[in-house]
């Protein structure tokens, strides 16, 4: 018989300092009222200084871990999904490891984009289920100030720093259950998102720095079409396969983009009350890997999530790649 997977702790961080749209009507020939009407954004935090992927992936660790109510010595495997990691290597999961003291855990880094908390959240299920491993710390943390051009007016508007985790388990703790997770990817459109330069292909040079290539390049528009598409069957696939209904689900989290993507996503939903999609959108805007596992946990937190409630996660990025997450209220964490 598989184990059960479940999340028995979430945690999350955002840096104090926050960019408002006024801010970057004087960087760039944008207007607050554009950014609002086609993105939703209103503010987004952008890491201060000292701060990095790694410390802010290690806050939300421990905020998490606490929640958990276990200690970091009982963490046996690290997972950390990021597009910014500190270093190319070593891993931002070692660092990680080493600033929290989980002393007995294994760590890797992996990158899917936007989708990264979903792929992560994936691989910690089937190494609970496996009974490979007790307790899995997930984490997605990402400081997209760092490759983010702020003289580009169609990205700088949209993204934000932050970190989210959660303590995946084998324990028999309160928490929420992993009924279900779908997964998708399509290479053929890789260029749609990127970031062109600092890897083997294109190695950081004058050159490379002068055309700008490492910071993020998106093709928003044709990336948008995707969106929508990709997390609706996303969606739909992960709860069929454990026969679950839309009727049933009490809460979407999506990832957080855009606006319009969500309301597009809300209109599959259409028995689900705006106020049960939960958005953090207007004041984080996108912060990639995080941005599912931040809502995640800001719901939890907010203890309105009642127990038997269905939630379904969702995201949709650079790969491209996409998911979806069922999971099940048993009771509150922490
Ligand atoms: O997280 C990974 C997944 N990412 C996404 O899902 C992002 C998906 N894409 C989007 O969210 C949207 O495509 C954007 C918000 C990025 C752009 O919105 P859009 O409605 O697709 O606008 P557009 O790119 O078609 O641009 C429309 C116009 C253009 O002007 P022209 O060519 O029509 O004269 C742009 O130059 O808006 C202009 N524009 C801006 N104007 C004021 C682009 N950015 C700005 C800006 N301020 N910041």
């Amino acid at each position: 018989m598989m184990r059960k997977a479940k999340i028995i702790g979430t945690g999350s961080y955002l840096p104090e300092r926050v960019l408002t749209n006024s801010d970057l009507e004087k960087m760039v020939e944008t207007s607050n009222e554009w950014i609002v009407t086609r993105t939703g954004i209103e503010e987004r935090r952008v890491a201060g200084e000292g701060e990095f992927t790694s410390t802010m992936g290690a806050e939300a660790a421990k905020r998490a871990i606490e929640l958990a109510g276990i200690l970091p010595e009982e963490i046996d495997y690290i997972l950390v999904a990021t597009l910014t990691p500190d270093y190319i290597f070593p891993s931002t999961a070692c660092l990680i490891q080493h600033a929290i003291g989980a002393k007995n855990a294994a760590g890797v880094d992996m990158q899917a984009a936007c989708t990264g908390y979903l792929y992560a959240l994936s691989m910690a299920n089937a190494f609970i289920q496996a009974g490979i491993y007790k307790n899995v710390l997930v984490i997605a943390a990402e400081k997209l100030s760092s490759i983010t051009d702020y003289t580009d007016r169609s990205t700088c508007i949209l993204f934000g720093d932050g970190a989210a985790a959660c303590v995946v388990s084998s324990l028999d703790k309160p928490g929420l259950s992993i009924e279900s997770v779908r997964l998708g990817a399509d290479g053929e459109h890789s260029q749609l998102i990127i970031q062109p330069g600092g890897g083997s292909r294109c190695p950081a040079s004058i050159a490379s720095v002068e055309q700008k290539q490492h910071y993020i390049k998106m093709s928003g528009n044709e990336v948008f079409k995707h969106a929508v598409r990709r997390m609706e069957s996303a969606c739909k696939e992960c709860i069929d396969a454990v026969g679950v209904s839309e009727q049933e689900i009490s809460w979407l989290v999506p990832h957080q983009a855009n606006l319009r993507i969500i309301d597009a996503m809300a209109k599959r939903f259409e028995h689900l009350s705006s106020d049960r999609i939960y958005k953090t959108l207007h004041k984080y805007g996108n912060t990639s890997a995080s941005s599912v596992g931040i809502a995640l946990d800001e719901l939890l937190r907010s203890k309105i999530v009642g127990t038997g409630e269905k939630l379904l996660l969702t995201a949709f990025g650079g790969g491209l790649t996409w998911g979806a997450a069922l999971l099940k209220s048993e009771g509150v964490t922490g």
